[in-house]
């Protein structure tokens, strides 16, 4: 696959390396410009190039968000997002590092109401960057869970599939609102790494 990643630190760059290490294809993106990102292409090596955070959308199917949420508003155009599956990785922190009430509301729907046509997929969340970068294991090993939520199945399943790829255990949450909530900041699934036997006995 194609893959664009939006925000290219801890988590957006190590999952970027993940993505090509498993065979994908990486447009990785951030704020300060594609130059800013020639470490990080180096290290990831083949299958990866910087882009504008509008390249790395319209070259990738799935996208991967990886900016802070609070920072949302200087995403690409609506538009580039339409019909494509894109990954929420996206915590609702402050700039001093405080959980955002949003009341009723989930982060991730505030992110679909940004982004309205996309195949939104809540995934990336609950796991630690250090986590994400040295917890791969091979199959048949018990593997670290990634959760996954969303309210497109087939999106849900090419996302399952790609946490699969890289090493670690895919296990859905639910629909975007419930199995979204269910990922958030405090709640028991929300850091530690968890194996699938693990998290389901938190989830039940
Ligand atoms: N750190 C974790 O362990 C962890 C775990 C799960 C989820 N998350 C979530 O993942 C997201 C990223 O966290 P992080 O720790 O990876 O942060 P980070 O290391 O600070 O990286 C943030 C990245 O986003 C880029 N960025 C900021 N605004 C942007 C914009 N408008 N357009 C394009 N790129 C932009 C930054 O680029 P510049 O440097 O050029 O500004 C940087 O590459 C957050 O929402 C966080 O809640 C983090």
């Amino acid at each position: 696959m194609r893959i664009g990643i939006i925000g290219a630190g801890h988590i957006g760059g190590t999952a970027a390396t993940l993505f090509a290490r498993a065979g994908h294809e990486v447009a990785v993106s951030n704020s300060r410009g594609p130059d800013s990102l020639a470490p990080l292409v180096t290290s990831i090596g083949r299958g990866a190039h910087a882009d504008s955070p509008e390249g790395a959308a319209k070259f990738g199917d799935p996208i991967l968000l990886a900016i802070p949420w609070r920072r949302m508003d200087g995403l690409p155009p609506r538009d580039v997002f339409s019909g494509k599956i894109v990954i929420d990785a996206m915590n609702a922190y402050s700039a001093v590092g405080r959980a955002v009430d949003l009341g009723d509301e989930t982060s991730s729907e505030e992110v679909a109401k940004r982004i309205p046509k996309a195949r939104l997929v809540k995934a990336f969340n609950t796991m630690g960057w250090k986590t994400l970068e040295t917890g791969s294991r091979p199959v048949g090993e018990d593997r670290l869970v990634i959760f996954l939520a969303g309210d497109d199945p087939q999106a849900k399943s090419v996302v399952a599939k790609l946490i699969g790829e890289i090493g670690f255990a895919p296990i859905d949450t639910g629909s975007l609102r419930e199995g979204g909530r269910r990922q958030q900041p405090g709640s028991p699934i929300y850091g530690p790494p968890l194996t699938a036997r693990q998290a389901r006995d938190l989830l039940r």
